[in-house]
């Protein structure tokens, strides 16, 4: 009989994962550690294992798994691994992104619909028992989004924005026939900013990305214009986005992502009363929903079949 093939787990809940994974797919030989016991983890059962589940590879760790040739990442954005200087290019990485996208849409529609919806209004007149029968919701009807970055998650953004009633515009590298959307390459993000209600950022974070929300693009923004970021922090400039709230180039910003994660208690974009913070929760990791997106490629592994949908590097996603 085959001996079962060895999947190691390097996670802050490694033993959670363990059990979790183990109930998906019996035929494999798991063991987990804790990020921060990486180093003194069981060298002779590593150096035999040619798989690894992990959110962030160890540095120093390639030695200790001298065989690994699959990293299943535990999240969507590869940026960290692809960039890695220990992870060598023939390592198979593959990423998870299938079902953040529904917990992002939610994220993206549930800020948008607090500022269409007068949420924030609506209590201040409760403070003073004030019945503001004047506090009509937004139409959202036919104004645009825009959504950039149009792989499975951006998708399902753009789903989630058409039922509120929006017209949605996806943009991707280059122009894409879809029988859905109008998927138009980033360059042309400018010429619709002037009309635009709501610009999500869902692109991965890569050497095309980084800095691309900038002074340049936002000048021809609008005072209407919220931005969502669940990309990247390196896809924002910041002190860019802060003057064009200042000068009526942008109504609001929703930001989730950081270049520096956490962000900085002294960091000036936490007091700017048009923007809303939140810790990087737009798409919780949670195992139930992450394991059916790679349950196939666990399976392939187990079974000793050939992993499908690794990222091309090159590309960086
Ligand atoms: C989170 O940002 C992820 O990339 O999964």
């Amino acid at each position: 009989m085959n001996q079962s093939r060895r999947l190691a787990i390097i996670h802050h809940n490694a033993s959670d994962w363990v059990s979790k994974l183990q109930a998906a797919e019996p035929g494999l030989d798991l063991r987990g550690w804790h990020p921060r016991e990486a180093m003194q983890a069981d060298a002779d059962w590593l150096s035999e294992a040619e798989a690894l589940f992990t959110w962030r590879f160890p540095m120093g760790f390639l030695p200790r798994m001298p065989k690994l040739k699959w990293l299943q990442n535990a999240g969507a954005g590869v940026d960290h691994l692809v960039n890695h200087p220990e992870l060598p290019q023939n390592v198979l990485i593959t990423r998870a992104d299938g079902r953040f996208g529904l917990w992002i849409a939610r994220y993206v529609c549930g800020h948008l619909l607090y500022e269409a919806q007068q949420i924030e209004a609506c209590r201040q007149a409760q403070a003073f028992n004030q019945w503001q029968g004047k506090l009509l919701p937004e139409r959202l009807h036919d104004k645009l989004a825009l959504v950039v970055g149009f792989g499975r998650i951006g998708r399902q953004v753009g789903l989630a924005l058409k039922t509120l009633g929006m017209t949605v515009c996806g943009f991707a590298t280059q122009d894409r026939h879809d029988t859905e959307f109008q998927i138009n390459s980033v360059s042309r993000l400018p010429e619709h900013m002037p009309r635009t209600r709501v610009l999500v950022i869902c692109a991965p974070g890569t050497e095309n990305t980084k800095g691309m929300i900038n002074a340049n693009l936002l000048a021809s923004g609008n005072p209407d214009l919220t931005l969502i970021n669940v990309g990247r922090g390196s896809q924002v400039v910041l002190p860019d986005l802060l003057k064009a709230l200042d000068n009526g180039l942008l109504g609001r910003a929703v930001l989730d992502v950081f270049p520096d994660e956490p962000l900085k208690p002294d960091d000036p974009v936490w007091k700017h009363p048009r923007i809303t913070i939140t810790p990087h929760h737009s798409g919780p990791t949670v195992p139930e929903d992450l394991i059916d997106d790679i349950l196939p490629n666990l399976r392939a592994y187990a079974d000793g079949r050939a992993i499908v949908g690794a990222v091309d590097r090159g590309r960086g996603y």
